[in-house]
């Protein structure tokens, strides 16, 4: 049988989960860790000292190499003895369309084998197109063929292909440890995501100092994207409130929280939360921004392992319909969803949240604690002045909107909603957009 949401799914043959298991890539992290990038590729077994120089490819976006720090990086690798050449077209929120550019420009330069290796350089945009582009090389065809169906073939990755190294210059995604890229698929106006063990990176530099010259708005928008997948971590089922599979090989990549993964949500929430107001109102300190990587790093580990679900599920359409940014879009949405409907199937879990989030609850009940963890992150958000009051202010979405956006959500987004700790029908997803309209006036 299909592999279903949790063990209180009717109709099912097995049993509780038992298991849980984590795979990383490597992980570099601090001040100057770029330094280390041949290092790091050595380690990897991608040999400078080889008869043939290795010959990678770097991808990322126009404005990395206008500010200059593609040129440290690709300095930095050609000292190290390695040949590189710079991709640089990655877009925004990339479509299918953007990742097939890169991967033509690979087999037209290096054939169908590609590169020795691969760097991705940049915001999650950068990263995601770079996962794509190893993986498709390295199992032929295009992207859609590992699409999920209908809009895409369901084929599966059975290959990694050679080394790939993910650099982050923003805190936030955490594409560069997750073992899923998303693209956009324009004509159909949906995002969809390749999710494999095979599309994540061998090893992840991450280094703050490329971080201090990212505008406050996007500074904002991306710590979001990183407490959202601490706090949607942190209050997931656990993992064995889900379904073991008959065949390890068919866990899912999302597959409940564990003591691991909520020591990471714990340690991300606090440390984002923490650091943010300071990070976006003077991004030249470079603690706070190495508190921010750090706390993004640690909410990817425990949110992407354990699993993003209602807020993810509801913002892919958004993002698709409006072309948000995915960060600013997660921060419109979490308060209806992660930290307002959500926060019923488990209050006392959402009192500990409100309180990791700075609120006093001394005093309270659980159930109204629970509902503190709201109001605190939506006083976080108006410190910040760069976040949108809801989804009016966001995209001009309006009640009108609410129904299609409901559908596409129930309708294309089952891989995260399966994993939301409280179920949700169109009806439920209706209000919760409305809900998510004004978070404030
Ligand atoms: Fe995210």
């Amino acid at each position: 049988m299909s592999y279903d949401r949790s063990v209180s799914a009717p109709e099912h043959e097995l049993g509780p989960e038992t298991v849980w298991h984590l795979q990383m890539p490597q992980i570099r992290f601090g001040r100057d860790s770029v330094e280390e990038l041949g290092f790091q590729l050595a380690d990897l077994g991608v040999d400078a000292a080889a008869d043939e120089t290795p010959h990678g490819l770097l991808v990322t976006d126009e404005n990395l190499v206008d500010i200059g720090h593609v040129d440290r990086v690709t300095d930095l690798l050609e000292d190290a003895g390695y040949d590189v050449t710079v991709w640089d077209g990655a877009e925004r929120e990339p479509s299918i369309e953007n990742v097939d550019d890169c991967i033509s420009f690979v087999r037209e330069n290096e054939g169908e084998d590609g590169y020795d290796f691969y760097v991705g350089f940049g915001g999650g945009s950068c990263i995601d197109v770079a996962k794509g582009t190893r993986a498709v090389i390295a199992n032929g065809g295009e992207v859609l063929d590992y699409i999920a169906e209908p809009t895409g073939g369901g084929e599966s990755l059975t290959e990694s292909g050679p080394p790939l190294v993910l650099m982050p210059t923003t805190a936030g995604t955490g594409a560069e440890i997750s073992p899923v890229a998303i693209f956009s698929v324009e004509e159909k106006e949906i995002k969809e995501g390749v999710s494999s063990n095979h599309i994540r990176a061998d090893a992840a530099v991450l280094d703050p100092t490329f971080t201090t010259t990212l505008p406050a708005e996007q500074t904002g928008k991306t710590a979001m994207d990183a407490l959202g997948h601490a706090i949607e971590g942190y209050t997931t089922h656990p993992f064995d409130g889900l379904l073991r599979p008959s065949d390890p090989a068919e866990r899912p990549v999302y597959a409940g929280r564990t003591g691991l993964t909520e020591m990471f949500s714990e340690k991300a929430i606090e440390l984002l939360s923490g650091n943010v107001r300071t990070a976006v109102h003077n991004g030249d300190d470079i603690e706070a921004r190495s508190a921010m990587l750090k706390g993004a790093l640690f909410g990817a580990i425990a949110g992407l392992t354990a699993g993003a679900s209602l807020c993810h599920a509801m913002a892919y359409p958004v993002g698709n319909k409006y072309h948000t940014y995915h960060g600013e879009t997660i921060a419109v949405l979490t308060p209806a969803t992660t930290l307002g409907y959500n926060a019923a199937s488990d209050p006392e879990r959402f009192a500990s949240v409100a309180e990791m989030l700075g609120a006093d609850t001394d005093g309270m009940g659980t159930r109204e604690a629970a509902d503190r963890a709201r109001a605190e992150y939506v006083r976080l958000q108006q410190d910040l002045n760069v976040i949108p009051s809801g989804l009016t202010d966001l995209a001009g979405i309006e009640d009108d909107d609410v129904d299609w956006l409901a559908t596409q959500t129930v309708e294309t987004q089952q891989r995260l909603l399966r994993c939301n700790p409280r179920p949700v029908t169109k009806a439920d997803a209706i209000e919760i957009f409305r809900d998510a309209l004004h978070n404030w006036e």
